[in-house]
């Protein structure tokens, strides 16, 4: 089914969910026929950004890496889905003008409730100083002003989230709305 490729821009601190939403959006795309592809952060650190560490300037070039690759992904067609924390905004909005079609999704969730679930277990350490540049402890997370969709991953489902995602996905006409459960029953 041919239909016009975008950017999917997953924003927000470590362990708030971006890679998780990534993935299922990723099949709920391909269940629904669409191609897509997921440059999620951690992944692209072992081997298109291999070696970048997490000073400004290697986030930077980590983020306009993965948004270069992301611009040619969606304008041919496919869906690019991102996520990387990238915590500039500045970066971001760079990455953005580079796009024809770009919709940037904040993933939100407090660092208190993320130090609380630690699922890697870098809070903690962070938190006792030893790791000097740890997003939202130690290094700036500047959130987005204008994002396109937020989700606040700590009081809602995965389901919650997605569902989201998907309506204003579905509004604005980047994918086709899904017809309801029992519609053409009648
Ligand atoms: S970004 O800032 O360049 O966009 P990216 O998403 O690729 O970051 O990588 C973040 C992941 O690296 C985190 O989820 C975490 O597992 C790991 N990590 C290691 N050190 C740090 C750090 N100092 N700050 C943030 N994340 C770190």
């Amino acid at each position: 089914m041919p239909h016009k490729g975008f950017t999917l821009w997953l924003t927000g601190l470590s362990g708030a969910g971006k890679s998780t939403l990534a993935h299922r959006l990723a099949r709920e795309f391909r269940e629904r026929g669409y191609r897509t592809e997921l440059l999620d952060g951690d992944e692209v650190r072992t081997h298109l950004s291999a070696g970048l560490g997490f000073s400004r300037q290697d986030r930077d070039t980590n983020v306009r890496r993965i948004g270069f690759v992301a611009k040619l992904l969606a304008r041919n067609g496919v869906i690019a889905i991102t996520a990387a924390i990238s915590p500039y905004r500045d970066t971001r909005n760079e990455v953005r003008r580079e796009h024809r079609d770009f919709v940037e999704v904040f993933v939100d969730a407090p660092v208190a409730a993320l130090a609380e679930r630690d699922v890697k277990g870098l809070y903690r350490r962070a938190l006792a100083g030893q790791i000097p540049n740890f997003t939202g402890v130690s290094d700036p997370y500047e959130a987005p002003a204008n994002p396109e969709v937020t989700v606040h991953t700590d009081r809602e489902t995965v389901d919650e989230s997605l569902d989201a995602i998907l309506t204003y996905l579905e509004d604005k006409g980047f994918i086709d709305a899904e017809a309801p459960v029992g519609a053409g029953g009648l």
